[in-house]
């Protein structure tokens, strides 16, 4: 049986924890997994070689990463034609999910990671079956100064967390495990050749 592909984009590493996690996930579920990057100059990817893919990829400045946009359109058939998920990761999730804020606010970062996966789609033409936004991480501790202080601006604009001593991580696991588990259930259950009924 061919394994399964989890791959991932990132800027900041939190995608590649989420993606190995997810391949982590997929083996005790009881699939090959292969955990693969997408980045700039990646070795080409052979989306033959699987029996589904996982895709995942984090949000800069309103986008997910030019990779994995250039991936998608450059594999479009393939993808179209096996089973296929995607990830999008954000802190616009983040604020989605956030306990204690209004009705309204959360509809508003529910509304910016719509239109940021609209975006995607429409972008690469590509319609996975499934879309799991998930909550990203604010890691500080990895940002350089500038960033560091553009990221606490933002941060304090929407409420977020601004206490650049430390990391934030957001993403919620088991959610994100039970996707995972639905994905391996529907991937091993489609492959099942019912036996004619012999009586
Ligand atoms: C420079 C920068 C720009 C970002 N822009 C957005 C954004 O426009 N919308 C959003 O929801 N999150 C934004 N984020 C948050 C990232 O999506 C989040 O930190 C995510 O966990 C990054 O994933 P990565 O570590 O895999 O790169 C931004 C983060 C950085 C550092």
């Amino acid at each position: 049986m061919k394994p399964v592909a989890v791959l991932y984009s990132t800027r900041t590493g939190q995608t590649q924890k989420i993606a190995q996690y997810v391949v982590s996930k997929l083996r005790a579920f009881g699939l090959e997994a292969e955990l693969r990057i997408v980045a700039r100059r990646a070795a080409a990817i052979d989306l033959g070689r699987y029996r589904g893919v996982i895709l995942a990829a984090s949000v800069h400045t309103g986008k997910h990463e030019r990779e994995m946009v250039k991936f998608v359109v450059a594999h479009l058939s393939q993808l179209a034609a096996m089973p296929a998920a995607f990830l999008s990761v954000s802190l616009s999730q983040a604020g989605a999910e956030r306990a204690g804020e209004s009705p309204e606010r959360h509809k508003q970062f529910a509304a910016d990671v719509e239109r940021m996966v609209a975006a995607f789609i429409a972008e690469t033409n590509w319609h996975p079956q499934k879309v799991l936004p998930v909550a990203g991480a604010l890691l500080y501790r990895r940002y350089n100064p500038l960033l560091r202080w553009i990221m606490k601006s933002i941060a304090r604009k929407v409420g977020g967390h601004t206490d650049t001593s430390r990391n934030y991580e957001y993403t919620d696991w088991a959610v994100l495990e039970r996707f995972v588990q639905e994905w391996a259930v529907m991937i091993q259950s489609r492959e099942v050749v019912a036996e004619p009924y012999a009586a």
